[in-house]
């Protein structure tokens, strides 16, 4: 192959010409080899010059900052020159980069119901990230966590559809900012589409069990936003749904994403997809099928499948595929480079970087929303403590001073990159830190308990693709001199923030629990710390709901704080301190028990009973819940429509007081009730909400709209529609029964 002279004389390479047509120009330059390679996005990690000088690449993921100037110089050698996309997981900021700005997990951003503020976080990241030289973050997961056993429910927003779409909406908008051509802006990706997280027993990956049907009514509708709204990139489930893996699922990117909904974005499958369905699912005999299948499918670009390549070309040498059916996967790839403006400017790391990332604005968001993301989950009204007092405060528990557990995972010290071991210590405050910090109080910490330790799988270090096999958790035992410690500090103390929760080896892909307590030495901690009749605020710091043993119904207080980023610490004491009023409200139900599971509040009506023989079926804490330091009462709700029509809004008015002497950010939550369905549904869906600051004492008339077209349910043919009768409309501050005002109305 000769190299063609590059000059300005190619029309590929002119920037005045339009975007079509250079792409049409430059496909037309491209070998066979050159179209393969396009499709591909490979670990960085590995053999950089052999993945762009012999495998053409199109794309890289997981560099670090050192491969990414390498890549680049890498691509100025090869015959067309084509830049780089470069992908990289930005999860809760830009995880793998040394200094970033790390925020609470996407769970905890979530207990804020703030879209506005969510879009903010995204904005910010995408300055970080953008600012690096990686044009392509692989967020937001629109994943609904219904089973708490799985290990990634930490990165989703939660188990309601509504909430997801409205979250992962500003997600996107923050990221793709003005337009691709804003040099701040990056590529969004929705994730994993669709239905993975509907696991079976919370294992990761497995075979999602999820008809046509329950996918249209609960998990494609926050996709089917995102889609609509531009959303530039999907990335494929794993996983295989009535045995078809979605990489190769024609009904779901063909029939819905691409014909339904019109998607005209980027496909991207999710790790080595392609792989998997040789050597795991076994459902493709070779490479060479497997490739083909995943070209006639309609994906654009392959993750991590070095064996595409020689795949796809084998399929063209067999006829399986021709030259041409690569071309639609490789024209949406290029035109995103075009609009990224990366063969004018590749768009790489930029000298003033430092003062973008991990900025003193960033950390004044990160606070922020840290601030928003916790939940009081019970308060006896120990809470807030005085600040101003002598107060003696014990701060105990494994998590306490842990400052890259408080992270979560996809953070500098989660393991997924390897060139960072943790984000930099003194960009973090710990919760110890931060309650160490206010005046006048004298704080002493012991551990009290330790978690866990790692075990090697006797089934070997790797999976057959060479990935790393997670290493086998073997729950610590409790240690009664860490507990006497921890016992000592508290008798000598007024107070106690115990903080407890989990850590990443218990949290991630492949990481998924079959319990939900809190493992290793911290349940005899806390029943240790409790028995003292000392005040406990127990503090979980936990990827995801966990199960609190019974003696927490005796601790003084209870915050749940997810994994709250680098400024959690610090959120935590404004928050126990009382200088930040308490607004989080739960994304998602707590269980009781791991055997009550699935606990989300939206399950479909008809059951024999309501109540387990041995338990209740009722989560310790609800969807929607989370306390404040005041009071909150809601009346006169009144629905101001007659009988409506699909094409109207259904508007009513509720009176919100604030009845306690402390100022508060209400949550008003508006569910819908269809009182008769033509098929069995849930009992009430969330619609809509409205966030409220009141002062003591204030009482207001929120006015809450839902439009007639969202009271739908999917029938048994599959199709959405709003069928005619009566509904309530239940306001209320959180998805309980019991909280909800109600209303009728009627849809002629
Ligand atoms: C696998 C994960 O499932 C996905 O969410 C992530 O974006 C890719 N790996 C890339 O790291």
């Amino acid at each position: 192959m000769t190299s063609p002279t590059l000059t300005e004389a190619l029309p590929y390479l002119d920037p005045e010409l339009p975007i079509a047509a250079r792409v049409a120009d430059l496909l037309d330059r491209m070998t066979v080899e050159e179209k393969v390679g396009q499709m591909l996005q490979l670990d960085a990690r590995d053999d950089l010059d052999d993945h762009v000088l012999r495998h053409h690449v199109g794309s890289i993921l997981h560099t670090s900052p050192e491969r990414l100037i390498r890549a680049n110089e890498l691509t100025a050698q090869t015959r067309l020159r084509i830049p780089l996309l470069v992908g990289e997981d930005c999860i809760h900021g830009h995880s793998f980069w040394p200094g970033a700005t790390i925020y609470p997990t996407q769970l905890g951003m979530a207990a804020s119901w703030d879209a506005e503020l969510v879009e903010r976080v995204a904005r910010a990241t995408a300055v970080e990230v953008a600012a690096t030289g990686i044009h392509w973050t692989f967020s937001p997961v629109l994943c609904i966590a219904r089973d708490l056993r799985w290990g990634r429910v930490d990165e989703t927003f939660g188990e309601d559809p509504f909430l997801i779409g409205e979250l992962a909406s500003a997600m996107v908008r923050g990221y793709q900012g003005d337009g691709l051509d804003d040099p701040t802006a990056i590529l969004a990706t929705a994730k994993h589409f669709a239905g993975y997280s509907e696991t079976q027993g919370g294992r990761d990956a497995s075979e999602a069990d999820i008809s046509r049907r329950k996918l249209r009514s609960w998990f494609l509708p926050p996709f089917e936003r995102v889609a609509r709204e531009g959303c530039r990139t999907f990335m494929l489930g794993y996983q295989t749904t009535d045995g078809v893996p979605i990489t190769v699922n024609d009904w779901l990117l063909s029939d819905v994403l691409r014909g339904e909904w019109g998607y005209t974005g980027t496909l991207i499958t999710d790790w080595d997809n392609v792989g998997r369905m040789v050597w795991e699912q076994q459902v493709q005999p070779d490479y060479t099928h497997a490739a083909a299948a995943a070209v006639k499918a309609g994906n654009d670009m392959v993750m991590t499948t070095p064996g595409f390549f020689e795949g796809a070309l084998d399929a063209v040498e067999r006829g399986m595929l021709s030259s041409s059916d690569f071309d639609a996967a490789v024209t949406r790839i290029l035109t995103l480079k075009f609009e990224l403006g990366l063969f004018e400017d590749p768009r790489l790391p930029q000298d003033a970087l430092d003062a973008v990332v991990g900025s003193p604005a960033h950390a004044d968001l990160n606070l922020e929303v840290a601030r928003r993301s916790l939940v009081l989950l019970e308060n006896d009204g120990t809470l807030p403590l005085p600040a101003a007092a002598s107060l003696s405060v014990a701060v105990v528990g494994p998590l306490a001073d842990d400052a890259q557990t408080q992270l979560g995972d996809w953070a500098g010290g989660s393991g997924q990159a390897g060139w960072l071991d943790g984000q930099p210590r003194d960009m973090i405050t710990t919760v110890l830190d931060g309650l160490s910090g206010v005046d006048g109080w004298t704080v002493t910490h012991a551990r009290g308990a330790d978690i866990l330790t790692l075990e090697e799988d006797p089934r070997g270090a790797t999976f057959p693709d060479g990935q790393p096999r997670p290493p086998v958790v073997v729950p610590a035992v409790a240690d009664e001199a860490l507990i006497a410690d921890a016992v000592a500090a508290a008798a000598a103390s007024d107070v106690v923030v115990a903080v407890v929760g989990d850590r990443i080896e218990l949290v991630g892909e492949g990481r998924s629990t079959a319990t939900l307590e809190l493992i290793g030495g911290q349940n005899a901690l806390l029943d240790a710390l409790i028995a003292t009749g000392k005040p406990v605020v127990v503090v979980l710091l936990a990827s995801k709901p966990l199960v609190l043993p019974a003696s927490v119904s005796q601790a003084a207080a209870v915050i749940w704080a997810a994994n709250p980023g680098m400024q959690g610490g610090r959120a935590l004491a404004e928050v126990i301190t009382g200088a930040v009023e308490p607004s989080g409200r739960l994304p998602i139900s707590f269980a009781r028990h791991v055997g009550q599971q699935p606990t989300y509040y939206n399950q479909i009506r008809g059951q024999h009973g309501d109540r387990y023989a041995d338990l209740t079926q009722s989560p310790a804490w609800a969807f929607g819940e989370g306390l404040s330091y005041s009071t909150v009462s809601y009346a006169d709700l009144a629905v101001s429509s007659g009988p409506l029509a699909v094409g109207d809004t259904v508007a009513a008015e509720v009176t919100v007081t604030n009845t306690g002497s402390r100022p508060v950010r209400e949550t008003v939550q508006v569910y819908v009730r269809d009182v008769v369905t033509s098929v069995s549904w849930t009992d009430r869906e969330l619609k809509a909400y409205r966030q409220i600051d009141l002062a003591p004492g204030e009482s207001r008339v929120v006015r809450v709209e839902v439009p007639v077209a969202e009271c739908s349910i999917v029938d048994a043919a599959g199709v959405r529609k709003v069928e005619p009768g009566e509904f309530a409309l239940l306001v209320g501050p959180s998805s309980r029964e019991e909280s909800l005002l109600s209303a009728s109305f009627t849809v002629a």
